[in-house]
């Protein structure tokens, strides 16, 4: 293993303890880590969180800066849930901040988020918000209580530029966040189009830039271990998501659309729904 020095520094664990939990509903919470090299963190960048004895994890990032790291987590399975139980000064470790980020584009741009997807979106929004010329968000949940961070986007964006959809109906247009797309593809011409959320949505949003020719660039997840490229597990075609990604442009989409939205590794190797 020839791994850089900067790499190296970013790879070694540390512990650090959590100074802030936020319950941003009933199952999801974002939790904030004092860190130097993760607070250096750019939108669309994930962190690797070590939760003792338990799993380590990868995490997009909320908010860096200040010393700090943010992410938001939805409680799904074992290392996911035990991260809930913990409590302020609760110990953790870090590695990172890994991958590759977004593109802080200037000119008229949409981000497109569903569920813990609209976190990175919401750190680059921000970012964002003094560099493009109009932003605005759609963000899609299957209900009202699961739609994330509607405050803080009408704050970066304004209140008018912010779409919500629930599967259900309960805020916003009854639909799923992709239904809404061709009209306000219609009605604006944007620069760059950015999505983050479930795979088969990120997927409907490709199939629908590269039809009309807008530049997309897209946030994937898959299973991970070592974070940095080696063991293979989040291999997508000729890509590895932790290295390459998780942030991919249309063209290097267009290159693994076999398994883009249709399969990816489980824990056991096999091939299952993403
Ligand atoms: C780059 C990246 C960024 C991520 N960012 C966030 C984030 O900001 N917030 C957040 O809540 N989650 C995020 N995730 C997903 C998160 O890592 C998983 O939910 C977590 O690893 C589940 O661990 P667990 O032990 O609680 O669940 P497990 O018991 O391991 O699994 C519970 C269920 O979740 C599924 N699952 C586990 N990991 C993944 C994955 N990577 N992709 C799809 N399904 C998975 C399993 O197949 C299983 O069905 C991200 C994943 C990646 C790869
Ligand atoms: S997580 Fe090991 S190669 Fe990507």
């Amino acid at each position: 293993m020839n791994l850089s020095a900067n790499l190296t520094a970013l790879n070694t664990l540390r512990t650090t303890p959590i100074v802030d939990i936020k319950a941003e509903n009933d199952t999801v919470k974002t939790f904030t880590m004092k860190d130097k090299l993760c607070a250096k963190a750019k939108p669309g960048q994930f962190i690797m969180l070590w939760i003792p004895g338990v799993d380590e994890i990868p995490l997009s990032v909320l908010n860096a800066g200040n010393g700090e790291v943010s992410v938001s987590v939805k409680a799904v399975g074992d290392a996911t849930r035990h991260l809930h139980d913990m409590k302020t000064g609760g110990i953790v470790g870090v590695r990172g901040p890994f991958g590759t980020c977004f593109t802080e584009s200037r000119g008229r741009v949409l981000l497109i988020g569903g569920g813990t997807g609209t976190a990175p979106l919401l750190f680059l929004a921000k970012r964002l918000a003094a560099k493009a010329d109009r932003l605005s968000f759609v963000i899609g949940a299957k209900t009202k209580n699961e739609l994330l961070f509607l405050n803080d986007l009408g704050s970066v964006c304004s209140e008018e530029s912010v779409l919500a959809t629930t599967e259900d109906g309960s805020y916003g247009l009854k639909c799923l966040a992709t239904e809404p797309l061709e009209k306000l593809f219609d009605k604006e011409k944007f620069n760059l189009i950015y999505t983050c959320g479930p795979e088969r949505m990120v997927r409907k949003v490709y199939d629908m830039t590269e039809k009309r020719k807008i530049a997309l660039e897209a946030s994937l997840e898959r299973l991970m271990r070592c974070g940095i490229g080696l063991c293979g597990s989040c291999v997508i075609g000729k890509y590895r998501v932790c290295r390459d990604g998780p942030v991919f442009t249309a063209a290097q989409l267009s290159e693994v659309k076999d398994e883009f939205g249709v399969s990816r590794l489980g824990f056991d190797g096999s091939r299952i729904q993403p």
